[in-house]
């Protein structure tokens, strides 16, 4: 008998119960329990989740936990761990927990214990990552290293990008780091202006190695080197991050300076991998294997913990509580860290490239939502953009605060006075501001009545819009391993939860493969392919623009 997820019992059972949670106001919920945000909380090392600000009662968090519980939630977590091929659109395994299995203990795929070869591919990073900062693999004229240039795309540049500047405090101070992801001309541009050949590594990251983006951007810098030392310079300038060999070997480069991983990493999932290689060269590798052991303790936190204390668990089903019973189908995810401002554009790939999906398990089309938007910046700087909408729009937009209680730079009062802030917008768009108490407060400052009447809306605030707040002590390797795994596990249970496959992306192929079309047509005279009338008006316009 085919499952269809919004038919069972306890699917519906949420529905009932959240027409009922409707007419309920989350200031009232604290106002009648003083203890509403430690129950409604968790820890983990010094991470602190509290999502009591949320429309949920204990009563919906019974029933949620339900849910995870028929859908098979912990079963599916043991088959992901233990090697199972999961990703059942392309019979893979999903083993980024393997790649930072700190305890070691065998996993299996195919009867092999990949632990062997992952830890082999670590050990060749922190060789390299080592030669290159101490200045012992050195550019082809003798010069040491120091310009890293990481050129990939999606989750082959997302993660390094985002752990790079996460991490800055802990980078080397002579090793600058560059990305190169866009095809626009314009990414590879900007970089080779500002660099040296002698001094600078290219890190070629592709999983398949068959990126269109990547690769063109690869050729650029390859023969840009080339013109300025040579053939014979691209082995000591060009390394590859893939998990296909004989791509890099047709590129150009020599497999011997190639870095492997395998297909049971999803591109998404692989900043853990060889694909952390510039992250390695950046913070060190010590400091790379403790961003590891982070993502490894929440790991057995995801793995081990009931889930009534699963903070993975919970988030995720707090997402399917307000996505699919209160149909709200956005997440902000504001880090008020300014280290861990590209935190919002790699959890937007994350979630929206593996949930994004309307086919389940069961073969067949979803009646329901599936995915998230994703949205965000660090804080306060979007205080002053889209909190706005937040706090006076017409549909709720729930919001992931992320707020260290230290920062790198404690500079007099700035990080007291972010605190304030962070603190301050989720009180304040859970308890918004009603008609009445806006009237009562303008006519404090002395309104006249006319003024209050007339101002009195404007000036208030519905409230009610729910919000996770993250506390850390610091944003270190250890925590920002912790944080990044804690949403790759979010992302799961709610795949679980919706009945998806999170872990293909077929959706990217479709554009793909129009554009390989359109090209020629750019290029020359083609007309091979017959367009719908706005398209065919756009290249005709292009074209003769750039006559
Ligand atoms: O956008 C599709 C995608 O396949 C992503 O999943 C992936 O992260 C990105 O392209 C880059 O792929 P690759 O690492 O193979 O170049």
């Amino acid at each position: 008998m085919k499952c269809v997820v919004n038919k069972i019992r306890a699917w519906k059972r949420l529905e009932r119960h959240c027409k009922k949670m409707k007419k309920i106001e989350m200031r009232k919920l604290f106002d009648d329990d003083n203890e509403r945000a430690k129950k409604f909380s968790l820890q983990l090392d010094n991470m602190l989740f509290d999502y009591s600000k949320n429309r949920i009662t204990e009563k919906t968090m019974k029933y949620l936990l339900e849910l995870a519980k028929v859908r098979g939630l912990e079963e599916k977590i043991k088959e992901m761990f233990r090697g199972d091929k999961i990703n059942f659109t392309e019979h893979r395994a999903v083993l980024h927990t393997a790649l930072r299995n700190c305890s070691n203990t065998p996993v299996y795929v195919d009867g092999e214990n990949v632990m062997i070869k992952i830890n082999e591919v670590l050990a060749k990073m922190r060789k390299f990552s080592e030669a290159v900062r101490f200045g012992e693999f050195k550019g082809y004229t003798g010069k040491k290293l120091t310009n890293i240039v990481n050129i990939g795309i999606g989750g082959s540049d997302l993660g390094p990008v985002m752990a790079v500047e996460a991490l800055k405090k802990y980078r080397a101070k002579d090793i600058n780091n560059y990305f190169i992801s866009n095809i626009d001309g314009t990414a590879c541009a900007e970089v080779l202006n500002k660099i040296d050949p002698e001094t600078t590594l290219f890190i070629v990251a592709s999983k398949t190695f068959t990126t269109i983006e990547t690769l063109t951007n690869a050729k650029t810098c390859r023969k840009w080197l080339i013109d300025a030392l040579g053939e014979h310079a691209v082995a000591k300038h060009f390394v590859a991050l893939s998990t296909n060999t004989e791509k890099v070997k047709e590129f150009g480069i020599n497999p011997e300076n190639m870095f492997e991983f395998w297909d049971f990493v999803g591109g998404r999932y692989s900043m853990w991998s060889a694909i952390g290689l510039s992250i390695a060269i950046a913070i060190g590798m010590d400091n790379f294997e403790k961003m590891l052991e982070g993502a490894h303790a929440m790991d057995l936190h995801f793995l081990n913990t009931d889930f009534a204390h699963n903070i993975p668990v919970i988030l995720g089903l707090i997402g399917i509580w307000n996505n699919n019973f209160f149909g709200l189908r956005s997440n902000a995810v504001v880090p008020y860290d300014q280290y861990l401002r590209y935190l919002p554009a790699y959890l937007q790939q994350l979630e929206m490239e593996s949930n994004g999906k309307f086919v389940s398990k069961e073969n067949e089309f979803v009646k329901y939502n599936t995915g998230t938007v994703v949205f965000g910046g660090p804080g306060t700087d979007v205080q002053h953009s889209f909190f706005q909408m937040l706090h006076q729009g017409t549909t709720p937009i729930p919001v992931d605060f992320i707020i260290p209680a230290i920062s790198h730079n404690e500079v007099g009062s700035h990080h007291q006075i972010l605190v304030a802030n962070v603190l301050a917008q989720g009180e304040a768009l859970m308890r918004g501001k009603t008609v009445k108490e806006a009237a009562s407060e303008l006519a404090k400052a002395g309104k006249s009545k006319e003024e209050v009447n007339f101002l009195k809306k404007y000036k208030s605030f519905p409230g009610n819009n729910p919000s996770n707040t993250f506390v850390v002590k610091k944003i270190d390797p250890y925590t920002f391993g912790m944080l990044v795994a804690m949403y790759e596990h979010k992302v799961f249970v709610q795949g679980v939860i919706w009945d998806i496959n999170s872990f293909d992306q077929f959706g990217v192929e479709l554009g793909k493969e129009m554009a390989t079309a359109i090209l020629p047509e750019l290029q020359g005279d083609a007309f091979g392919i017959t367009h719908d009338s706005s398209t065919a008006s756009l290249i005709r316009y292009i074209k003769r623009l750039r006559k």
